[in-house]
């Protein structure tokens, strides 16, 4: 029987055979534990069906080690969810295995409709996806005709189909500086915490959907000022789907490829990170010579001082990908009438992102509320 369960804000359908935390909020429909040899065969399987079903795996840095390495071994990509939909749509592939959640997965569909996606498990969501339901949302957005509509890319297809602007936390902060350069008035949705840090990186004039992720929520800045007291030369890496205070302790502050960027290239031996723990791996294998603590989510009484790894992040697995690309299960679908719409904001946020790159003008800064 399946049990409903309130993350914060959001009510959400628990699966019948997930796991309970009894402590936290870190429940999950967790893959059960391969042995060595199983995990062996199953990514030989994956490996032999990447080749047969003419597939590529995607894969995000808070997945599985297993399936960040398989990705990079077969030609895939691991990737911050700006360079997964970027990398998704220019690949010749003609099946794409996205692991992740169910944004990255309809993000992948709509640039690439005639493309099959696959993925581990169709219920691997995000709180922020889950508290900003599009009629309210489109409400929301009727309220405020005078504003242009940027949402952050962990949003349903029907949000991102009401949005002039689409971002992530990799490029948020150059698009908004853009648009309030232009003049334009925003309203934001939904992450609020990331909200806030653009507006008082900015300046800019926004209204706020009220949403959060409950992973990065947790973080807590009495207890990090203690663990920076234990590791005072430790630099503090922070994304900003954080609280404020914590973002305020942070030496930077960037989506999770900015923080592996910001490990990289920091003048330090140690760092401390607010981010979701599946970081830890790409983080630790690029920096052989480095040292990585995973920021707290807990107070001084709990066992368990960190426990922030995404219980839908935490779905994807070596089995789900071989079990998909045997049978072709788990195909995303996304209605085909709002595709051309909610492609829009995402076309223009992937050519936003290509000029700046490049140091060419940065295209489409024009007033578009209500584009249809
Ligand atoms: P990035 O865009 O930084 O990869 O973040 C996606 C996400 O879901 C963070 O919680
Ligand atoms: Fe959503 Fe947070 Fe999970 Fe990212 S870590 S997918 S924002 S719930």
């Amino acid at each position: 029987m399946n049990t409903t369960i309130t993350l914060k804000e959001v009510d959400y359908e628990q699966p019948a055979e997930g796991g309970v935390c009894t402590t936290r909020h870190a429940w999950a429909r967790v893959p059960a534990e391969l042995s060595q040899a199983e995990r062996a065969a199953t990514k030989d399987r994956i490996r032999r069906l990447l080749k047969e079903k003419n597939a590529v795996m995607v894969s995000h840095y808070y997945v599985h080690p297993d399936l960040q390495d398989l990705a990079e071994e077969t030609g895939g990509i691991v990737s911050d969810s700006l360079e997964m939909a970027r990398f998704g749509r220019d690949h010749a592939a003609q099946t794409l295995v996205v692991s992740g959640v169910r944004f990255m997965g309809e993000t992948a569909k709509i640039l690439s409709p005639e493309k099959t996606i696959l993925m581990p498990d169709l219920d691997a969501t995000c709180s922020l996806d889950l508290g900003c339901p599009i009629e309210e949302f489109s409400a929301f957005c009727d309220a405020h005709p005078d504003r242009t509509v940027v949402v952050y890319a962990n949003t349903s297809a029907a949000v991102k189909a009401r949005a002039d602007w689409l971002v992530t936390s990799s490029c948020a902060l150059d698009i908004v500086r853009a648009l309030k350069g232009q003049g334009q008035k925003i309203l934001w949705a939904p992450d609020r915490h990331l909200g806030d840090y653009i507006r008082r990186e900015t300046g800019a004039d926004m209204v706020m959907w009220n949403g959060a992720c409950i992973v990065h929520d947790e973080f807590k800045a009495f207890e990090l000022e203690s663990l920076k007291k234990e590791h005072p030369l430790a630099k503090v890496l922070v994304h900003p789907e954080s609280p404020p205070d914590v973002i305020a302790l942070a030496d930077a502050v960037g989506s999770t490829s900015g923080i592996l960027k910001a490990a990289r290239e920091m003048d330090a031996r140690e760092f401390i990170v607010a981010t979701d723990n599946g970081m830890m791996h790409k983080l630790r294998t690029l920096n052989p010579g480095k040292l990585f603590y995973e920021a707290p989510t807990a107070g001084n009484s709990a066992t368990c001082k960190s426990c922030a790894h995404c219980p839908w992040m935490a779905m994807n697995g070596l089995a789900g990908v071989a079990q998909v690309l045997e049978t072709g299960a788990n195909a995303i679908q996304v209605d085909p009438a709002i595709i051309p719409r909610a492609r829009l904001p995402i076309d223009r946020m992937l050519a936003f992102t290509a000029a700046l790159k490049s140091g060419q003008p940065t295209p489409g800064l024009v007033p578009n509320i209500g584009a249809a």
